[in-house]
């Protein structure tokens, strides 16, 4: 959400409709699927919407993302190069967006640092809520669908992919503790998470992000 340039509570402009939307998850959750459905789905109500990634977003955004799934590093430098990537997509991308009316619909935003480089790699919270605080102390999605799903069957989904990043090769122990990262994230803020069993079958899945669009 990005704050109006009004202090009227209850203004009522059209302008400040739109919203900004991510999509979270460990990897082998099935999120990706669903992306293009939801913003179809937004599309065919006659809603402007972007689709967005991250790490990426941006042309340079894009070249941090090859580096950082694939060449091994510090913790902090992931770090770093996670949020610098956001300061790009956010300015270039996420804020014209929004401003210009659109709905933007990000796979990944800053939950995807507090779980993999919070929960995973054992970076503090409070380092990441600093980065957070000076990257985007005004921004947060409107809403975050997190999908949710057991270690091991994510595993278990992973292992049909053909080549692994960086990230996806990790051990289990690594995902449960991004799982908790989430979770942990979500009890911080709960009015913004819409949590999807994401352990069902494809078809029921989607009736839950039907329930959900049918809200926003
Ligand atoms: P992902 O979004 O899963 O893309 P794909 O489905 O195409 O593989 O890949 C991005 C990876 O980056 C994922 O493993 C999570 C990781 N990541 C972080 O560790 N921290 C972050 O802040 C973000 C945005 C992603």
């Amino acid at each position: 959400m990005v704050k109006p340039e009004t202090d009227n509570p209850i203004s009522t402009s059209t302008e400040f409709m739109n919203k900004f939307i991510t999509f979270e998850g460990m990897d082998g959750a099935g999120k990706s699927t669903h992306i293009a459905w939801f913003a179809e789905t937004l599309r065919q109500r006659g809603l402007d919407v972007v689709v967005t990634r991250e790490p990426g977003g941006t042309l340079l955004g894009e070249q941090l993302r090859e580096i950082l799934l694939n060449r091994p590093m510090n913790i902090g430098t992931e770090a770093l190069l996670m949020f610098a990537a956001r300061l790009e997509h956010i300015e270039q991308v996420i804020r014209p967006g929004l401003r210009a009316g659109k709905w933007v619909i990000s796979d990944r935003f800053s939950d995807a640092s507090f779980a993999y480089q919070g929960g995973g790699r054992g970076l503090s919270w409070e380092k990441l809520s600093q980065l957070e605080q000076w990257v985007h102390p005004d921004l947060q999605p409107d809403l975050t669908l997190f999908f949710d799903v057991p270690v091991d069957i994510a595993r278990q989904r992973l292992a049909n992919n053909v080549s692994l990043d960086r990230f996806e090769q990790e051990q289990a122990d690594f995902f449960e503790r991004v799982r908790e990262g989430y979770h942990k994230r979500i009890q911080q803020h709960p009015q913004r998470y819409a949590v999807i069993d994401a352990a069902q079958n494809l078809e029921k899945v989607k009736l839950q992000l039907e329930n959900i669009i049918s809200l926003v």
